[in-house]
């Protein structure tokens, strides 16, 4: 019997994070819920910061945690620290999940359309330096749009550029805050990132260059409907 029909192996994944890491969280639940045969296998937590959610949920769930500090530091060292932590660990794959800073240029260029961000707005609205928490949900509502939702997009030396994997629509409705509309698109974050990721690793498993999720694999129903 040939292992013609084996499953291909795991890609080895790294999410990079600065907060409570929810998304990360989502993130582990689809690769556990996937029992072997989600396309990534987390190995790598990395935080510019100490003291995170995001260390904690790594932490619990087994998985290795560098703090890299940013503030202060030369780019370089930087860029040097990460890029090692990510050899150590045999990285294929990045996932940026509420990371609020910039990944080093030398990051990048190592892994063209291999790293996720997550956003959580329609981009390339509502995007870029400082755009980040509740400013993000705030200037929506200032905007006065109706319709809002996060993207995932392939992450490059800016803030919120770069190709977009995946986009999923959310209303704005009367009396939002930024909390509210913020717990809204937060819950759709948790269905999309974990299908944005599953299906950039499977084209990268198939040794074929990624691009953005058909929207038939979408169909996971409608966005939660706001309270009226
Ligand atoms: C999310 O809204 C994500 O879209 C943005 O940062 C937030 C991170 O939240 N990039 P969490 O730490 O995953 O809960």
């Amino acid at each position: 019997m040939t292992d013609e029909a084996a499953a291909p192996e795991s890609l080895r994944a790294a999410v990079f994070a600065s907060g409570s890491g929810s998304n990360f969280q989502a993130l582990l639940d689809a690769e556990e819920a996937g029992d072997g045969k989600t396309p990534w296998r987390t190995v790598l937590l990395v935080s510019d910061r100490e003291g995170t959610g995001a260390a904690d949920r790594a932490r619990s769930a087994g998985v290795d945690v560098r703090v890299i500090p940013v503030s202060g530091r030369e780019a370089d060292d930087v860029a040097a620290d990460t890029l090692a932590a990510l050899e150590e660990h045999g990285v294929q794959v990045i996932f940026l999940a509420g990371y609020l800073r910039l990944v080093p240029a030398p990051v990048v260029a190592r892994y063209p359309r291999r790293i996720l961000n997550i956003h959580p707005a329609l981009l390339p609205s509502f995007g870029g330096k400082g755009m980040w928490g509740r400013h993000v949900h705030r200037a929506v509502l200032d905007a006065g749009v109706r319709i809002t939702g996060p993207t995932v997009h392939f992450a490059d030396d800016a803030y919120d550029r770069g190709a977009i994997v995946a986009q999923w629509p959310v209303p704005v409705v009367p009396g939002d805050t930024p909390d509210t509309l913020a717990a809204r698109v937060l819950e759709v974050e948790h269905r999309l990132y974990p299908l944005a990721a599953r299906h950039v690793c499977r084209a990268l498993q198939r040794g074929e260059e990624p691009g953005p999720l058909p929207p038939r694999d979408l169909a996971f129903g409608p966005a939660p409907s706001p309270t009226l």
